[in-house]
């Protein structure tokens, strides 16, 4: 990574929110359930599906975790009314895992009931690996509960992983698989890129060997053309998984993938608590605010 590219990484939590959100929009679709929604359209009009995700984590306190599990009903309300292809992902903070397991899972429980009862699916993310083991005691509880209408992410990075993707797959859990977002340290995750991309390719064959719905969550062009390898070696259906992506990343490779026939989910975030998801975001690809940071001194220095 170039100098540059680490310095923007390291200060971006100093910047001022409205820096922020400013270079970070493309990636979440606005503050309001509308917008959401008219994004989910823009998107169906382009052959994609969506996962929409209300934006919030770590919470803790009762009532917020209480908010953020009423907004998830309220968009499942909303859905079926605008006849569009799309599900919920949420977080497990954001309904209440750091204060109490179980509050958590009931919290999650009602979203599910509300989305099964609405022919809906419900994704759970996964998010750092303090949080792994309680998340996919959650996720079996419900999955149990709720055949079919819940599924769970599993992140690459984590050297736990293929082990859990074992596991998952005997059980036909419905996964996204993603490389993971979160920095972990040495001992649980690995760090090297090429690393992180077989481990990637292992964990997606055992998952699809054994019959598991997978979502493949990336924008890495190397792993979408080893995971088109596997499901021709397979010989999979399309209905048999789907590719995600993130808004606002690659919309040509987003084309790509449609017209090469697959589904294509794009995960859609929206709402007042932007800020995490959105410094996360721009960490990850830090030549979104260089870019604009020298369009911005190349217009000073003409003028
Ligand atoms: P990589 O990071 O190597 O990116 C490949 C290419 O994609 C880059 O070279 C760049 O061109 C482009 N790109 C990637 N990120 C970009 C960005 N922010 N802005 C612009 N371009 C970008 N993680 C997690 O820990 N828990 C979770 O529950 C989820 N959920 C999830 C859902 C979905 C639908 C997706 C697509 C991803 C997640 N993730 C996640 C995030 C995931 O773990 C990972 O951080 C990102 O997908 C980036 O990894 P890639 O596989 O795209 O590779």
């Amino acid at each position: 990574m170039s100098l540059v590219n680490a310095l923007i990484r390291a200060t971006l939590p100093l910047a001022p929110r409205p820096v922020i959100r400013f270079f970070a929009r493309r990636y979440v679709a606005g503050t309001t359930l509308d917008q959401a929604v008219a994004t989910v359209r823009r998107l169906a009009g382009q052959g994609c599906c969506a996962t929409i995700d209300v934006l919030g984590e770590s919470v803790t306190q009762r009532a917020q975790a209480g908010a953020a599990r009423d907004e998830y009903l309220r968009v499942l309300d909303v859905l079926p009314s605008e006849r569009l292809e799309a599900n919920v992902s949420l977080k497990p903070t954001q309904l209440g895992l750091a204060i109490d397991e179980g509050f958590c899972r009931d919290n999650i429980a009602a979203i599910i009931e509300k989305a099964a009862s609405l022919g809906g699916f419900v994704r759970i993310d996964m998010e750092d690996s303090p949080t792994t083991d309680a998340t996919l005691r959650v996720f079996r509880s419900l999955a149990a509960r709720f055949p079919g209408r819940t599924g769970l992410v599993l992140q690459a990075r984590l050297r736990r992983t293929l082990a859990d993707a074992a596991a998952l797959g005997a059980e036909r859990a419905n996964i996204r698989l993603c490389k993971g977002i979160y920095l972990e340290p040495r001992p649980i995750a690995y760090e090297e890129r090429d690393i992180i991309r077989n481990a990637f390719v292992s964990a997606l064959r055992v998952l699809l060997r054994a019959g598991s719905y997978v979502g493949i969550a990336t924008h890495d062009e190397w792993l979408v053309e080893q995971a088109l390898a596997i499901i021709a070696d397979l010989g999979l259906r399309p209905d048999q998984y789907e590719f995600q992506m993130l808004l606002g990343v690659d919309p040509q490779l987003r084309r790509i993938i449609v017209d090469g026939g697959h589904t294509l989910r794009v995960y859609v975030p929206f709402g007042t608590h932007w800020y995490p998801y959105s410094v996360r975001r721009l960490r990850e690809n830090p030549t979104i605010v260089r870019a604009g940071l020298e369009g911005f001194l190349r217009g000073r220095l003409d003028r």
